[in-house]
């Protein structure tokens, strides 16, 4: 049986992650479907009262890096493109000179003279002409366009430095389309040298539109220096340097339990010169020198270690950190023994940095970065995908990290990227693995796990994604990733987490790597994929036991698929039922130890008319999750399955 739901549609997720279910949802009407193919009827039998395994309750998590634009462009709340101003050959993308009425400016790359070690360069303006209404400058046009909304309060600072009285320095949002000024702010220059200046834009009653850009113009002659451009709205909980707060809502909504950080190939680096060395990116933002990510573009580091750290904090969860182990992306590694020193010293700093009392060196460095208390920490992942090492140096470069790591923090788990050989004492606790599949490969992995032994390390599928849409799943793909998710359930006693990956997306021309990835946005909006709503649908319902259960009636490869999990603190079995196919699935599902009488089960439905429907920035809620309620008395509840849907079940047990 179908439903739809009259719900508002941005109330829909909502809705249903508080676990508000059924309201405002009616049956369609069954008859268009009556004449419709229908498969056999399947018995699923489940005994909510028997927990044959454990289920692991923290099961689903994120993870991302610097790609597709994630952090910069992305989370990372900053406005400003480019605004260590990067220059290639053709020149420094992003900005702009502006020169209005007849003012004369000369811009240029200063490389000598920057406002601190780490940022040594500058923008050069010489301005040999300007006045009031005739005025010099620069303008940046943000990522793929700059997010203006009305009455809003932004946040700038940058660094200057003049040569004779060329200030003050305007500021000004201006709409590209219009030339219209949508807020301005004046800043008086103190003094000649470099200093950090601040200024607020606050808007009025302007259309909300990404297509605006700042100016940062001065109206008299002289030179003047700019660093370290910066201009922030509103941020998730009001943090200064802080995170978007559509897209953090979304990832709340996906009911996660940690974050994978900081990747990925981000931590390994093409090269061993770009490894991800996280102190030159904490600290004030003036002394992060920034580093070339592996997926094409510089990274400021403005969202550096830190700011991922107040991330998991933010969402409630904790880090899982990904250390770098001497093996960087296009195949060098660095030789076990000395040579790796350097790096497991600089893992062992990190832990503190992340869990050290202030009494700690690196704790105390938190501490002063503006985060006293330590972070809570379980997992440590030694590398990324070390199975590329051909060398095959990994299963030492582990013993050494493992050794000291072990060492000084027993208390952590660690995850190897790939099987090492074993020496006595340094056995992974888990193995990070990875898939990307296309749904048919994914339909066709679902039992991958069920022999698998279950006495060696847990399992941690840290990257998986079914992958056809670009550059978000389609259904097609959602299908997959919910066939994989009951795989991965059932088998929670050995898989402990899993990570889609990618997780985040800017869809503008131009912006992303990697295609297939979970959550879409561009400079002014988000929006999730099928695949983002199957996930919260899975992550919102999660148990912490496996009870028995069988299926007939299912015939072999048929692409229907179930998983059964209870919660033991809120007694509620959460059945996932995914029929992959295009006709009807009807069930008679025998449910035990639910206790007599009548019962409430409550249905969210994610439906596709076809593999290739899909979400896209522009029809953002094509496909999205409905509810409902079906009642039953006794133990056996006649329910259908539709075409092509996935469905999370839940029902009181005693
Ligand atoms: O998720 C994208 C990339 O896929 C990751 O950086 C890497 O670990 C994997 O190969």
């Amino acid at each position: 049986m179908r439903f739809l739901c009259l719900i508002a549609p941005r109330l829909v997720l909502s809705v249903l992650l508080s676990a508000g279910l059924g309201a405002g949802c009616v049956a369609s009407s069954a008859q268009s479907r009556e004449s419709a193919p229908v498969q056999p009827v399947a018995h699923l039998e489940v005994d909510a009262g028997v927990i044959a395994k454990p289920a692991s309750a923290g099961l689903y998590g994120l993870m991302t890096e610097e790609i597709n634009h994630s952090y910069e462009g992305g989370l990372y709340a900053e406005l400003i493109s480019n605004n260590t101003f990067r220059g290639n050959w053709m020149g420094v993308e992003g900005w702009n000179v502006v020169v209005k009425g007849n003012a004369q400016v000369t811009a240029r790359m200063d490389r000598k003279d920057g406002p601190s070690a780490a940022l040594p360069g500058s923008l050069e303006l010489k301005v040999a002409s300007a006045s009031a209404g005739n005025e010099a400058g620069v303008s940046n046009s943000g990522y793929w366009g700059m997010a203006v909304r009305p009455r809003t309060t932004y946040k700038g600072s940058f660094y200057a430095k003049m040569d004779g009285d060329v200030g003050p320095v305007t500021a000004r949002l201006v709409g590209d389309q219009t030339g219209a000024v949508l807020a301005s702010a004046q800043v008086e220059m103190a003094g000649r040298g470099w200093a950090r200046y601040e200024y607020t834009l606050k808007t009025g009653e302007v259309a909300t539109s990404a297509m605006n850009h700042l100016e940062l113009t001065v109206a008299r002659p002289g030179t003047l220096h700019l660093q370290l451009v910066s201009l922030f709205p509103p941020t998730f909980g009001n943090e200064a340097n802080g995170d978007r707060a559509d897209l953090m809502e979304m990832m709340a909504a996906m009911h996660p339990h940690f974050i994978r950080l900081p990747g990925g190939n981000y931590v390994e680096g093409d090269t061993l010169k770009d490894w991800y060395n996280w102190k030159q990116t904490i600290g004030p933002l003036v002394d992060r020198p920034g580093h070339q990510a592996p997926w094409t573009y510089w990274s400021t580091d403005g969202f550096g270690l830190m700011e991922f750290l107040r991330w998991t904090e933010d969402l409630k969860v904790e880090p899982v950190l990904a250390v770098y182990a001497g093996y960087s992306l296009r195949g060098e590694h660095v030789a076990p023994g000395k040579d790796l020193e350097p790096y497991v010293q600089s893992a062992l700093d990190e832990v503190e940095y992340v869990t050290g009392d202030a009494s700690t060196k690196w704790g105390a460095e938190r501490a002063k970065d503006g985060h006293a208390a330590p972070f809570p920490l379980h997992y440590i992942e030694i590398g990324n995908e070390d199975q590329f090492d051909k060398s095959g140096s990994y299963d030492a470069r582990f013993a050494q990290f493992a050794e000291a790591l072990r060492k000084k923090y027993p208390q952590y788990k660690l995850i190897a990227t790939t099987p090492v050989k074993e020496k006595a004492g340094d056995e992974p606790d888990m193995i990070d693995d990875h898939y990307y599949k296309s749904p048919e490969e994914m339909f066709a992995l679902v039992k991958h796990y069920d022999d698998a032994p279950r006495t060696g390390p847990k399992v941690f599928v840290g990257e998986w994604a079914t992958r056809s849409g670009t550059p978000t799943p389609n259904f097609g793909d959602a299908l997959g990733d919910a066939a994989w998710m009951t795989a991965m359930e059932r088998n929670s006693d050995l898989i402990k987490m899993a990570s889609y990956a990618p997780l985040l997306v800017n869809v503008s021309p131009g912006a992303m790597q990697w295609p297939t990835d979970l959550i879409g946005y561009d400079a002014l909006t988000s929006y999730g994929s099928p695949s983002y709503y199957a996930q919260c649908m899975f992550g919102a319902h999660m148990g912490d036991g496996t009870p028995q259960s069988s299926i007939a009636g299912v015939a072999e490869g048929q692409r229907f698929f179930y998983s059964a999990t209870v919660s033991s603190a809120t007694h509620v079995l959460h059945l996932k039922l995914v029929n992959a196919t295009t006709m009807a699935q009807p069930m008679e599902i025998a449910l035990k130890g639910l206790g007599a009488g009548a019962h409430v089960a409550k249905v969210i439905s994610l439906h596709g008319a076809t593999f290739e429907a899909t979400n896209t920035i522009a029809t953002p809620l094509a496909i999205k999750p409905v509810e409902s309620v079906a009642r039953f008395t006794g133990a056996e509840w006649k329910h259908t399955v539709p075409a092509l849907t996935i469905e999370v079940v839940d029902v009181g047990v005693e």
